[in-house]
């Protein structure tokens, strides 16, 4: 799921990561795997924010715009080369044509993602014209549906069926990943599901299970990997736990999961937040930030001097908030993923050309690394990487997801969570098998804790009114420094917040 925002994607990176792909070839005969890259995002806030001001729906989780995460694909026969953003909050891979409005702007918008050219492909085959994401806005992405010879991972599957966008708002196209009943033709023409890309490949034997895990990597990082049919060993600590993945509207049709304690640990000093908790989350590699209730975004916030600009819908912080010796540990049932607090502090200007022409999308200037209270990046302004959901359903985006090795097991309806190891060079990848319990190094949590899903298809908070009606000072009206005492973990923590959020943060 991704918000609109032509406007958000920093071009910085297009042109240097477009090339950094490498494919992956496993001896294991039934594992497919590739890298993935990332390209940093301006404003990932805005970025989100369409799709999480609209009610929940197929059609907006369809209608994407830029995400963080993308993999080569060839379609066609001779092969055509693609460049697709991997979602696991949605389930149609679908491609621009050349001839679309937005592939026709200046700058050619679609060149780096590239284009499908059905009558170039000798095995091109029409489906049906369902294919229809849109806004309530009118933007989106339509046309037909088509199967073709598709490739990923060095592996190939014939007759794969995808999306045609001939109408597009969106000048890249996307690899959705999810369960098949969140398909668009299954939610807008009332169509059966079909076999999309994971299925597919099951189908065909690539992979024994509808099974994959994915690896997002460090924030500092510029590549992670998607496993298809198998798990990385190597790339996470401990041990892989599972736990159910639960239904809304009474079918497996996103990835939620329940989210049962929050613990802030700062320097050992450890606070338990158990406002709104358990509640549902989804997972969803194609948000950027993290959308959580909003009283417990709210107790975030005051523990860490955050402050809400509601013009953006987002917190604000000092950038030096990352040089803290802090982490958010998020609890389900059993396992924990610990996020450090420089995965939640997000530089709004890392990735531009301008202040990162190595186009990795380093968050921090290197000459600020020792910042104290009134140097290096205490006087810049970060975006905390924690929003409210404003009533909406809670998500688990990319600040996240990027700290957790995570394995979607669809054949059994289970996610399986480890704590990621940070830009781990070494690789044990063993095949996921067939039947239950197939995930290798992983066992269940048993009574895993389960949050009721609301009807709309996930955790609901109570209604929030439309204008002012956020729990949430801003903070756009102080001028000066304004010294404040905040209680937290037992340590008085002194913070000044001054005009535009500037502020410092000492211990
Ligand atoms: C990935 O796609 C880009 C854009 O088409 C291309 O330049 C690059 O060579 C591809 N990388 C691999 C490994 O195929
Ligand atoms: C293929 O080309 C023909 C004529 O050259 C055109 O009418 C048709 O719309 C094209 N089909 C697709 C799928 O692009
Ligand atoms: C796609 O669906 C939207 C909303 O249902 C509709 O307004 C639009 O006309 C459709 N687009 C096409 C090309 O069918
Ligand atoms: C991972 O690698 C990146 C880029 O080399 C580096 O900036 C970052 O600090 C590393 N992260 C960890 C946790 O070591
Ligand atoms: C960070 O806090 C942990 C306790 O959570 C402590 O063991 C560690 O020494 C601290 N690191 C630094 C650099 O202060
Ligand atoms: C923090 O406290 C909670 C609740 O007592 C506990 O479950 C958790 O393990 C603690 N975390 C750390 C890092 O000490
Ligand atoms: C690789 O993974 C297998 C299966 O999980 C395990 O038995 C083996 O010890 C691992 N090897 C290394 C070198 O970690």
């Amino acid at each position: 799921m991704k918000g609109l925002a032509a406007a958000a994607l920093a071009a910085g990176l297009l042109a240097s990561s477009s090339a950094a792909i490498q494919l992956t070839e496993r001896e294991l005969p039934n594992v497919v795997g590739l890298d993935i890259t990332r390209r940093a995002v301006e404003n990932p806030v805005k970025r989100d924010a369409l799709r999480r001001r609209q009610s929940k729906t197929v059609t907006e989780t369809l209608t994407n715009e830029v995400t963080l995460y993308y993999a080569n694909v060839s379609i066609g026969t001779p092969a055509q080369e693609l460049s697709l953003h991997i979602d696991t909050g949605s389930s149609d891979l679908w491609v621009n044509v050349a001839s679309s409005e937005i592939c026709t702007f200046r700058g050619d918008p679609c060149s780096s993602a590239g284009t499908y050219n059905a009558n170039s492909s000798s095995t091109y085959k029409y489906v049906n014209s369902d294919f229809n994401v849109s806004y309530a806005d009118g933007s989106g992405a339509a046309g037909d549906y088509a199967t073709d010879a598709v490739s990923i991972g060095g592996q190939s599957i014939t007759d794969l069926q995808f999306g045609i966008g001939y109408d597009s708002t969106t000048p890249q196209g996307i690899l959705g990943i999810g369960y098949t009943a969140d398909e668009a033709q299954v939610n807008t023409a009332r169509l059966k599901s079909y076999a999309n890309l994971p299925q597919a490949m099951a189908n065909a034997g690539l992979i024994r299970s509808n099974a994959y895990s994915l690896w997002l990597n460090d924030l500092d990082a510029s590549t992670g990997s998607i496993l298809f049919g198998g798990v990385d060993t190597a790339k996470y600590t401990g041990q892989l736990q599972t736990i159910p993945i639960q239904k809304a509207f009474d079918q497996y049709a996103e990835f939620i999961i329940t989210l049962t304690g929050m613990d802030l640990v700062n320097n050992g000093n450890n606070q338990s937040m158990t406002t709104d908790l358990p509640t549902a989350v989804v997972l969803d590699s194609g948000s950027s930030l993290a959308y959580l209730p909003n009283d417990l975004t709210s107790a975030i916030y005051s523990a860490f001097e955050v402050e809400y600009d509601q013009s953006q819908g987002a917190g604000v912080c000092s950038c030096s908030l990352a040089d803290e010796n802090i982490t958010l540990d998020f609890t389900f049932t059993s396992p924990t993923i610990s996020i450090p607090i420089n995965e939640l502090v997000i530089n709004p200007n890392a990735g531009s050309t301008t202040n990162d022409p190595s186009g990795t999308g380093d968050r921090e200037n290197p000459n600020n690394q020792n910042s104290g209270q009134n140097g290096g990046n205490g006087g810049s302004l970060c975006i905390f990487g924690i929003a409210p959901a404003e009533g909406s359903t809670a998500v688990l985006g990319d600040t996240f997801l990027r700290s957790a090795y995570v394995v979607y097991d669809l054949a059994n309806n289970e996610i399986s969570l480890a704590q990621t190891d940070f830009n781990a060079t070494d690789s044990n990848v063993s095949e996921i098998g067939t039947g239950t319990a197939s995930v290798p190094d992983a066992t269940p949590v048993s009574s895993a804790v389960q949050a009721a899903v609301s009807e709309t298809g996930g955790a609901r908070i109570g209604p929030v009114s439309g204008t002012g009606g956020s729990p949430f000072a801003t903070g756009t009206s102080t001028s000066g420094v304004v010294p404040k005492q905040v209680s937290y973990g037992g340590l008085a923590l002194a913070a000044g917040v001054a005009a535009a959020f500037t502020c410092t943060w000492t211990v």
